[in-house]
């Protein structure tokens, strides 16, 4: 509509432009007339003098001759108009809608036609509009924030929880929760026979582990290597070494404390990726292209909540917070992921697998300090 409108003024500038050059060279011819300062929106200056300006809807078809007196005023001819007081020689065309505009008010001789795009499409004011794009529908699974309207597209916005992820939820996931817990109450028993005093402090991430048990000296971590059996590899039954650092296939895991709705809310932790690794490490929990492209339009914590939520509803049962964090540290990653370790720990929300047993079993937790919580 702009463009039309400069379009318009362009056309009258010209046709206007012999008069003002006539008025021009009378100024020019007497100095007086080069003086002459008319009230804007009053008057509008003719030869070396003021004229009235004639009220909107009409156009001087002849400047006066007295200064300060109106000339002559006629009503603007059909399709054209003056919106305001003026001193224009000619009305403005009236503004055409397009095919694909349909038409919200009239022009009259005092006002400009009004446009709009037909219902179903739009253009934004912010941008050059030379035709109605059509609006977008949301998908399947989002929701219509706002409605399109002739000035602006539809939005939407991807569904909570939609009520099969709520039968997901009551008819899997709790049940899975259920037998995860009796799988762990006998892996318990079984455990409190092993070690009869493992004092176990959940002093933050750190965790303090004082083994009493001296009529074997091994540690934990091999008692759990020898109850798990033939199913591991020889060499990995070597005697444990307290002062070795932990070795990548030695990497202890992390258990949620309160099932799928630990590992939801450990998701805000992966903020702390390194933006630049974002897009790799969703690939490489199994995203595809298109659902990593179907959140860029949301800030990368929300992309990150949001895929990550994705991949847990597509892994299911199988979802594990030790998984993400292994991609982590293939992605070289270290930092950010033992500082997702470490919030996990002290959010409560996971313990190290060799602890969690421990806490439990125990009964005997001790704290130090004011800001410990225990798991
Ligand atoms: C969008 O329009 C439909 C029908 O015109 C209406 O039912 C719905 O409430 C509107 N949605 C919003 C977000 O305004």
């Amino acid at each position: 509509m702009s463009a039309k409108y400069m379009v318009v003024s362009l056309l009258l500038a010209l046709t206007i432009y012999p008069a003002v050059k006539l008025s021009l060279g009378a100024a020019l011819r007497d100095r007086t007339a080069r003086h002459v300062l008319c009230q804007e929106n009053l008057e509008y200056p003719h030869e070396s003098h003021c004229c009235l300006n004639c009220p909107a809807g009409q156009f001087v078809k002849e400047a006066c001759t007295k200064p300060l007196t109106r000339g002559t005023c006629a009503a603007c001819p059909y399709d054209t108009y003056t919106e305001h007081d003026n001193g224009l020689m000619q009305c403005l065309q009236c503004t055409k809608c397009r095919t694909d505009e349909e038409v919200t008010r009239q022009c009259s001789n005092t006002q400009n036609s009004q446009c709009q795009c037909k219902s179903g499409s739009f253009c934004s004011p912010d941008q050059a509009c030379e035709f109605c794009k059509k609006c977008s529908r949301c998908k399947p699974d989002e929701e219509t924030v706002k409605n399109c309207t002739s000035t602006s597209n539809t939005v939407c916005k991807k569904k909570i929880a939609t009520s099969a992820t709520v039968l997901v939820t009551v008819g899997v996931i709790i049940p899975v929760i259920v037998a995860v817990g009796v799988v762990l109450l006998i892996y318990l028993k079984k455990k409190l026979s092993f070690s009869n005093f493992t004092v176990v402090s959940c002093k933050s991430s750190e965790v303090v582990k004082v083994n009493m048990d001296d009529k074997n000296n091994t540690t934990l971590e091999e008692e759990e290597r020898q109850s798990a059996g033939p199913l591991e590899p020889q060499q990995e039954r070597e005697p444990f070494l307290k002062e070795s650092p932990p070795v990548h296939s030695q990497r202890r895991r992390l258990i949620p404390l309160n099932g799928q709705e630990s590992l939801k809310k450990s998701f805000d932790l992966f903020e702390e990726l390194d933006i630049n690794y974002h897009n790799r490490f969703f690939r490489r929990i199994g995203l595809k292209d298109n659902e990593i492209q179907g959140a860029d339009n949301q800030s990368p914590a929300d992309k990150m909540y949001e895929l990550l939520r994705l991949w847990m509803e597509k892994e299911g049962s199988k979802a594990d917070i030790n998984d993400l964090l292994e991609v982590l540290f293939s992605l070289d990653q270290k930092l950010s992921a033992e500082t997702i370790i470490h919030k996990a720990i002290t959010n409560c929300d996971f313990v190290y697998e060799d602890v969690k047993t421990d806490c439990v079993a125990a009964d005997i937790v001790t704290h130090h300090g004011i800001n410990e919580k225990p798991c």
